[in-house]
């Protein structure tokens, strides 16, 4: 049986609670390339992780747990399908560790909305359950294990601002002198499947009625170092934008609403329905914001900020 106590009598790990936020992600760029024969497109993205954060707490217990409350309580299932609970069971599995915790969700992050939330607690019970039991893995050993968990994942572990290759999950970190970037955040009634909005990408293009592949991330590399939100909204592009647009066609209201409303540039965030717009500082977004959230286009507005930090105790 394992014992809480390590030799030399001390507690091995946190007596807890051990309390982590982990920020949402958006996509600033997201080339969506060929479909692998691993059923995942080859990506060229760059991941942004901005201040909408969900809260994970986990607590010493006898046996696996999970609570939760906010976003999407009573619709997401807390059983062993639950990412928060697969992510515990895939770092004991790692360590040879009983996955024994509970623990409680403060979910801010909406469900299926292409924000990534559902990556983002999975990073977050990597990282608190890693302190609570003391297992000390490097942040390149949580990153191996959460990319078992999803293609998002990884990223969520680092935050900031990141080039994703491969699947997504291949992640190194965008490196630019410190600057904070100002959005508007459309969130939608409902989500949109990750996998429903890849199928009708690859529908899209075999019928000829999707747009020329986005492809590299040179030019919003280039626009990032520039510190120009003008030119950064100029350099914004997502390849699932036509898919989620042609599941969702009411998002085309909600993105012209945006830019109505002043917004530099908006965009859907991943695989939606969430839409995001780019403001020129917190001032402008919170005019955006209101502008939006008085032409009635979506269930709710919030402003952020970016880069945050990935996935953090305290
Ligand atoms: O990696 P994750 O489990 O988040 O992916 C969910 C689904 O999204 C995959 O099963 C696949 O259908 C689609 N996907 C993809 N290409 C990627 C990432 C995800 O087709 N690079």
């Amino acid at each position: 049986a394992w014992r809480p106590d390590d030799e030399d009598g001390s507690r091995r790990g946190s007596s807890g609670p051990v309390r982590v936020r982990v920020p949402a992600k958006i996509n600033l760029h997201l080339g969506v390339g060929p479909l692998r024969p691993d059923g995942y497109h080859e990506l060229n993205t760059v991941y942004h992780a901005i201040s909408i954060h969900d809260e994970l707490t986990a607590r010493r217990g006898d046996t696996l747990t999970l609570t939760m409350e906010g976003e999407g309580t009573g619709e997401l299932a807390l059983d062993e399908s639950n990412l928060v609970i697969r992510a515990a069971r895939a770092l004991a599995a790692y360590t040879g560790l009983p996955a024994h915790a509970r623990l409680h969700l403060r979910k801010q992050i909406p469900l299926a909305g292409g924000l990534a939330g559902g990556s983002a607690d999975a990073a977050a019970t990597l990282v608190a359950c890693d302190t609570l039991w003391g297992t000390g893995l490097s942040r390149d050993e949580l990153a191996a294990i959460a990319a078992g968990l999803g293609s998002d994942v990884p990223f969520l572990i680092h935050g900031g601002t990141a080039l994703g290759t491969s699947r997504g999950e291949a992640v190194s970190p965008v490196l630019a002198r410190p600057v904070s970037w100002h959005w508007v955040v459309a969130v939608a009634d409902g989500g949109i499947s990750t996998p429903a909005a890849y199928a009708e990408l690859d529908r899209l293009r075999d019928t000829g009625a999707a747009p020329e592949p986005l492809g590299s991330t040179d030019e919003l590399l280039a626009a990032l170092r520039q510190h120009d939100p003008g030119v950064l909204a100029g350099a914004l592009g997502n390849d699932l934008e036509a898919a989620a647009l042609s599941i969702r066609p009411s998002l085309a209201a909600t993105l012209s609403a945006g830019t109505q409303a002043g917004a530099l540039a908006g965009i859907v965030s991943g695989s939606g329905p969430t839409c995001v717009f780019l403001a020129t500082d917190a001032r402008h977004a919170e005019r955006v914001a209101a502008g939006l959230t008085a032409a009635g286009v979506c269930r709710a507005v919030r402003t952020a900020h970016g880069p945050v930090p990935g996935a953090r105790v305290g």
